[in-house]
């Protein structure tokens, strides 16, 4: 995989090597995709001053997240259907987490189930949850999560209701897919991904399937969602699920600074400073812009900030974490490498990451990640 030198490389072989339907899942925005290409175009309007002639042997790119080192300040974000990208996805993404020493987290509405993970890594992962409607539903998927070790809770609030998603009514999105004329053609021209489809066990969302009734495909499971998920969500709702998890909690979602506040004072352990990959509101401010204001309203606080939102490079992961990002997280960048290339595209996309990162904090003047400070930021006039 060595002859993908840079991201957007593994995005144009995933392009390629993915039925259209789960390509434009993957890579679309909602509405008119304004917050997808901001969170880019903002991320690039950051550029550095970096400082020179500062002792630049043995750096280290390593973080430690709640008691944990991990190699690199970036995990893996929830991302749905991942298992459609790729025959048996979920996995193969999880092991390459797990030989990179990064987290990796998987989404409630992945096709492999959480015991499916568990059967197949060492190392606990975390677990991306909705709140339902139906608490007892919840409180399951809690209880297998914790069953299989998970340690780590990522609370997702920014979904209770669904973003407007074009591409994915016009595409018919449903898993497996319908058999129309244009899906087995579209198939019939990605025979590696098919094959590999076919003979997967895993082609339904693996950790809903047995609540979910009466369900064949995503257009009825979107009807599924509108009725499980909870629209009435409170904070008080929040602090009871919060009362009821004992391990770390993670509320992802996050753009405005009182809701950060709100996350800290209901003793989560950290929030992701997220709008969903441009997948949910649309003409929302960009993830990157919204981390200072977040950052300086908690820092009194002993809460953890994560960050999501257009990450491509090395570059924007030191920018994150120059704004105050104890740890990046990417979603389409892993599925791109998993797309293109199985388990080895995921360890390309991190293998790329991480060199990136390494070199951009050299020219940069750190060696150690953890000294990543605004002071090598220039950040656009309009931002303040
Ligand atoms: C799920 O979280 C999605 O954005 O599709």
């Amino acid at each position: 995989m060595e002859k993908y030198l840079n991201i957007n490389e593994l995005r144009i072989k995933a392009k390629k090597k993915v039925p259209k339907m789960f390509y434009d899942y993957c890579e679309s925005g909602s509405w008119d995709q304004k917050t997808l290409k901001v969170n880019s175009t903002d991320l690039d309007s950051l550029q550095f001053k970096p400082k020179v002639v500062r002792n630049l042997a043995n750096r280290s790119t390593a973080v430690n997240i709640f008691g944990e080192d991990y190699n690199l300040p970036l995990g893996f974000s929830p991302c749905g259907l991942t298992g459609m990208q790729y025959a048996d996805g979920e996995i193969l993404a999880a092991l390459a987490a797990e030989k990179f020493n990064v987290p990796f987290t998987l989404s409630t509405m992945s096709i492999a189930s959480l015991e499916d993970i568990a059967d197949h890594v060492s190392r606990s992962f975390w677990f991306q949850l909705y709140v339902m409607k139906d608490r007892s539903l919840t409180k399951d998927l809690v209880t297998r999560a914790k069953s299989v070790g998970v340690k780590v809770l990522v609370l997702t609030v920014d979904l209770q209701v669904l973003g407007i998603r074009h591409n994915d009514v016009r595409n018919g999105l449903s898993t497996p897919p319908k058999i129309t004329f244009r899906n087995v053609f579209d198939m019939i021209l990605k025979p590696k991904w098919t094959y590999n489809i076919i003979r997967s066990k895993r082609k339904n969302f693996g950790n809903l399937e047995k609540y979910i009734t009466n369900v064949s495909n995503l257009s009825s499971l979107s009807s599924w969602i509108n009725e499980q998920f909870d629209e009435s969500l409170s904070w008080d709702d929040i602090k009871q699920f919060r009362d009821m998890w004992d391990g770390k909690l993670i509320i992802k979602g996050i753009i405005d600074e009182d809701d950060a506040e709100q996350s800290a004072l209901i003793g989560a352990d950290g929030i992701v400073v997220s709008n969903h990959g441009g997948r949910q509101l649309d003409s929302c401010i960009s993830s990157i812009s919204a981390l200072p204001k977040i950052k300086a309203k908690i820092e009194k606080h002993n809460i953890d900030i994560f960050f999501d939102g257009g990450i491509r490079s090395g570059k924007d992961i030191l920018k994150a974490k120059c704004l105050g990002a104890k740890m990046a997280m990417m979603g389409r960048p892993y599925l791109y490498g998993l797309a293109a290339g199985g388990q080895k595209g995921v360890e390309r996309c991190l293998e790329i990451f991480s060199e990136e990162l390494d070199r951009t904090m050299a020219l940069c003047g750190y060696r150690d990640i953890n000294e990543a400070s605004e002071s090598i930021l220039v950040k656009p006039k309009h931002w303040n």
